[in-house]
């Protein structure tokens, strides 16, 4: 199959999304092997459509602009399957996508023609009959009410209710190697439904139905989301931009020991950065997991680790990957294994100081 992959994404091969498409595209390889093309949209000249109409005064929908959509139609048109990759923005497509959709003007011939569910349209000026669309889009909500409609309904208008839609809430979950394993799943249901399409053509009933699962609930992505933003101006020192970081940093940390095996009496984790005079503690119980700040909440702890402040948003820094082009850096230091640790200790009564904190992912 000539397959063609419009990525969309703003931020190009930093995309969320992309790691979705990938997925999709492992899963149509086995029955392949399929010619892929990745048309990179922000890398792209294409300019605005002016309105001139001029590609409808032609017998054959020149358009007044000789830039790289004149690429897009070649491949456009020569492709079985399209497959657009994009985030959501403002409920809708992303501008540059837009733009490229208006400059498909010279796609459809002038005449209106009434469409069979109410309506009007343009008719495609070439057979693209079996074309196959697909639409895997990420957003940063967790919910798909008042949020992914636009996008979706523009998409049902240009290209019928045949094109497939994978649309996934809590996008940005899935450029972050500490949720590696929370991702997996999702990711592998993703795989299905490329194969399914290969095979089929479509996805069936019972894979779309897998496709809407969040990864997170509710309560913990917006305690990741909300803790994610480090908000400096010119007037915030190195050392406070420092503490900052770490503070949220370690607020997003009990999001990532759901999985642990935690008794009603808390685990306790005290983390100390004495180079920058900041302490606090993590109390796990199965019930609630918080962070504390206040000492006069302090509990006697199972583990505490003295850490060095550079050190450590080096280390959360590093499960995030790497955004050079935009804020979507920082993140999460991986600390399931300190969360087991900390567990030993409490069920021997004992406690622990480390040291030295060794990134031993
Ligand atoms: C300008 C802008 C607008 C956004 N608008 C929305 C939105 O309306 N709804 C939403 O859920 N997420 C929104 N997001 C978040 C992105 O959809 C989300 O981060 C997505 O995973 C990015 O995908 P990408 O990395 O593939 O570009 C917006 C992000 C930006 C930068």
């Amino acid at each position: 199959m000539n397959i063609l992959v419009v990525n969309a994404s703003p931020k190009g091969e930093m995309s969320n999304t992309l790691h979705i498409t990938h997925a999709f595209l492992d899963g149509l390889e086995v029955y392949g092997p399929h010619d892929v093309t990745v048309f990179m949209v922000r890398d792209k000249k294409i300019e605005f459509c002016r309105g001139c109409f001029h590609c409808w005064n032609t017998k054959d929908g020149t358009c007044i602009f000789q830039d790289d959509m004149l690429e897009y139609t070649r491949l456009y048109r020569a492709a079985d399957m399209v497959i657009f990759n994009t985030p959501v923005y403002y409920f809708g497509p992303p501008a540059i996508l837009k733009n490229l959709f208006d400059r498909t003007l010279p796609f459809h011939v002038p005449e209106i023609v009434d469409r069979d569910n109410g309506g009007q349209r343009h008719e495609y000026r070439w057979d693209v009959g079996g074309k196959k669309i697909v639409l895997i889009a990420t957003c940063g909500f967790y919910s798909y009410e008042n949020n992914v409609e636009p996008l979706v309904k523009l998409f049902d208008i240009c290209y019928g209710e045949n094109c497939e839609k994978i649309i996934c809430p809590e996008g940005t979950l899935f450029s972050l190697e500490v949720f590696r394993d929370e991702t997996r799943p999702y990711l592998e249901q993703v795989r299905k439904a490329g194969e399914e399409m290969a095979l089929n053509g479509c996805i069936s009933e019972e894979t779309r139905r897998s496709l809407v699962q969040r990864t997170f609930g509710a309560e913990d992505y917006l305690l990741l989301a909300n803790n994610y933003w480090i908000q400096t101006d010119d007037q915030t020192t190195e050392e406070e931009k420092q503490r900052i970081t770490i503070r949220q940093r370690i607020r997003q940390m009990p999001t990532l020991f759901h999985d642990c095996a935690f008794k009603k009496s808390p685990c306790v984790i005290e983390m100390s950065f004495p180079r920058i005079n900041y302490e606090c503690q993590m109390h796990l119980g199965s019930t609630e997991k918080k962070v504390v700040e206040d000492k006069e909440e302090f509990l006697p702890y199972h583990l505490r680790l003295f850490m060095d402040a550079d050190q450590f948003i080096t280390v959360a820094s590093k499960h995030t990957g790497n955004h050079p082009n935009g804020p979507e850096r920082g993140a999460l230091l991986n600390p399931r294994k300190l969360a087991d640790l900390a567990l030993r200790l409490q069920e021997k009564g004992i406690s622990r100081d480390l040291h030295t904190y060794k990134d031993t992912d």
